[in-house]
């Protein structure tokens, strides 16, 4: 059975989080391992948007290099959106800014790209709608995200 393409639009999901003193340490500044949970969370949400049920798995995080820090206090606005689909595995990219209420500014803290994969109920990976490719910047986003994956699969060994 042939699933129905759906747009990025369809799923993109953006989400703010106020950084508490639990995410950071004694100097107060936040953890790396907290901005990454929150990555893997939006993008988790971003690909059940997609697949249309909750059973997706997050196979693979790119490198990510954290350009500023981020203190308590702070707030971490995450945007995300699928760039890329295969048969069953997607790939999201987040990117991550943190505002400060002080100042009044944001800057941005990096980018992410999470490979999420959908299951079937007993586990087995299994086909997700594919991508409408609407608009140039949609075509431009998935192109990019074609290669990417082939080079994350070389590198897991996986071409
Ligand atoms: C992700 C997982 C389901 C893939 O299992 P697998 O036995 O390799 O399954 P398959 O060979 O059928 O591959 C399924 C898809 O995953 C993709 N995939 C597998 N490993 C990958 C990797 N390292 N990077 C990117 N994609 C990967 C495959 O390319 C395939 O995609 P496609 O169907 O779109 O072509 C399995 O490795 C797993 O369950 N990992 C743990 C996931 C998890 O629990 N994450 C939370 C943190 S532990």
């Amino acid at each position: 059975m042939s699933l129905n393409a759906k747009s990025p639009q369809d799923s993109q999901a953006e989400t703010t989080v106020l950084m508490m003193p639990s995410d950071a340490n004694p100097m107060g500044n936040v953890f790396g391992g907290v901005i990454l949970k929150h990555v893997d969370l939006i993008a988790g949400i971003v690909a059940k948007r997609h697949v249309g049920h909750p059973n997706v798995v997050t196979a693979a995080m790119d490198r990510m290099t954290f350009l500023k820090p981020v203190f308590i206090g702070n707030a971490l606005v995450l945007s995300a959106r699928i760039n890329y689909v295969r048969r069953s595995s997607m790939e999201v990219e987040v990117t991550v800014e943190s505002e400060d209420y002080d100042s009044g500014t944001k800057a941005r803290t990096g980018t992410a790209f999470v490979t999420l994969v959908a299951l079937d109920k007993h586990g087995k990976a299994t086909e997700v709608p594919p991508l409408l490719l609407e608009t140039a910047e949609d075509k431009k986003r998935f192109s990019e995200g074609e290669k990417r994956m082939q080079q994350r699969l070389r590198e897991a060994g996986k071409l």
